[in-house]
């Protein structure tokens, strides 16, 4: 009997209360993070379940003038003040940096230049505006405005700034510090998860970046031919641990992420079932699967599992078998969910096998087919496994037909 992947989240492991200064690290000799890691948090913008809290990570310069980048959430200002304070020992910063505006970022611009009445803020053009609405406050005399090919220098660092437009959001810049030769990336090679998660990076980053910045591709893509000739010995990315050492394998993967190619030779078979049915001709697919020598067969329980997880695996795996139970003419909520998830982020280019069930009238399967009918290159497997209440022979020989088509 093969073993099967099952990705299922049950439950979360105990949570410790934020600390001031927690986060607070040393990234060279200039540069500290003075995020902070929130260790209470379990969803990202109330949607995203996250096992090992989230890290909202600001980065501070020191030289001659003082560079902070971003902020942190509105509830972890406290906790971000006093990194800025500690490090600074009571001075002041010259500058704050916007990189992005996403309140998880920025809520805490106008306390920062209320608190420093010297400072001055650094920001593209759009976001300038952007602090105006959250905040209907106006800058305009204390904001130099930065775009492509915009320089700052700090003393021996100097700051390149490069904007980044809807990486997440339209107005987002990075910055690249050629004295430490440090990228900072704002969201992207961002990771759920605090600084100090005892976990891989690939997984949660993976699952953040599609369930984030995964729309946006193409735009990503253009990110990285703007610093691919970049000498980039770190990444400071606003989320998750600092990256150092061999960076080639992060920049591959963000590579592969967003060119929606598949980084994973595999079958994802994503199924609802009700009363278990739908489920044993998953299961059954699965067997036949690695009995054609697919090795790696994931079986996902929509109903049960972490849907921006099982979004991940659909971008990252090169097959995607479909399999619901036909319910109200349509196909069941979670399915319904998943392929919205998938349609709305650009699914494109993978192999797609079906799966319906229906005691009467199955339809699952053309409608599955019409909710990813806005995707491009899909191309979809001959066989259409049709089941009509229980497995039987002839749905049994359907579902080897169609393990044979996808092990091809
Ligand atoms: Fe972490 Fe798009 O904000």
């Amino acid at each position: 009997m093969p073993s099967h992947n099952q990705i299922c989240i049950y439950g979360r492991k105990d949570m410790q209360p934020v600390a001031a200064g927690a986060s607070m690290e040393k990234v060279t000799n200039d540069i500290f993070n003075v995020g902070v890691n929130d260790y209470d948090a379990d969803f990202f913008e109330g949607q995203f379940d996250l096992e090992s809290g989230m890290a909202y990570n600001s980065y501070l310069i020191l030289d001659d003038k003082t560079a902070v980048m971003d902020s942190v959430g509105e509830e972890l200002q406290d906790a971000w003040l006093s990194n800025i304070n500690e490090v600074l020992q009571g001075a002041a910063p010259d500058y704050l940096i916007v990189q992005h505006m996403e309140p998880d970022h920025s809520a805490n611009i106008d306390i920062f230049m209320e608190r420093y009445p010297e400072a001055v803020l650094i920001t593209s053009a759009k976001a300038a505006s952007m602090i105006s609405q959250f905040f209907g406050t106006d800058y305009s005399d204390r904001s130099i405005i930065v775009g492509d090919g915009s320089e700052l220098t700090l003393g021996k660092h100097i700051l390149h700034f490069m904007t980044a437009p809807m990486v997440h959001w339209p107005e987002v810049i990075v910055t690249y510090d050629e004295t430490d030769r440090v990228l900072f990336s704002a969201d992207g090679f961002g990771k759920f998860g605090t600084t100090d998660a005892d976990e891989e990076w690939t997984d949660e980053a993976a699952r953040y970046y599609f369930g984030i910045v995964g729309k946006y591709g193409a735009n990503v893509q253009a990110l990285l031919k703007k610093v691919s000739s970049l000498d980039i010995r770190t990444i400071c990315s606003l989320h998750g641990p600092v990256l150092t050492g061999d960076l080639s394998s992060y920049i591959n993967l963000y590579d592969t992420w967003s060119s929606y190619r598949p980084e994973i030779e595999g079958v994802l078979i994503a199924y609802c079932s009700v009363y278990g049915h739908t489920e044993a001709a998953a299961v059954e697919l699965s067997e036949r699967l690695h009995e054609h020598g697919c090795d790696d067969v994931v079986l996902a329980d929509l109903t049960m599992c972490d849907m921006s997880e099982v979004i991940s695996y659909a971008f990252r795996y090169d097959r995607l078998v479909l399999a619901s139970t036909t319910y109200n003419g349509d196909v069941f909520p979670a399915m319904r969910e998943f392929l919205a998830g998938l349609a709305e982020r650009g699914f494109k280019s993978r192999r797609i096998g079906l799966l319906e069930n229906g005691s009467w009238a199955p339809t699952a399967a053309r409608c599955m087919q019409k909710r990813l009918e806005g995707c491009k290159e899909l191309a979809y497997a001959d066989t259409i496994v049709k089941i009509t209440s229980a497995l039987d022979e002839a749905s049994i020989a359907q579902i080897e037909a169609l393990a044979a088509e996808l092990a091809r």
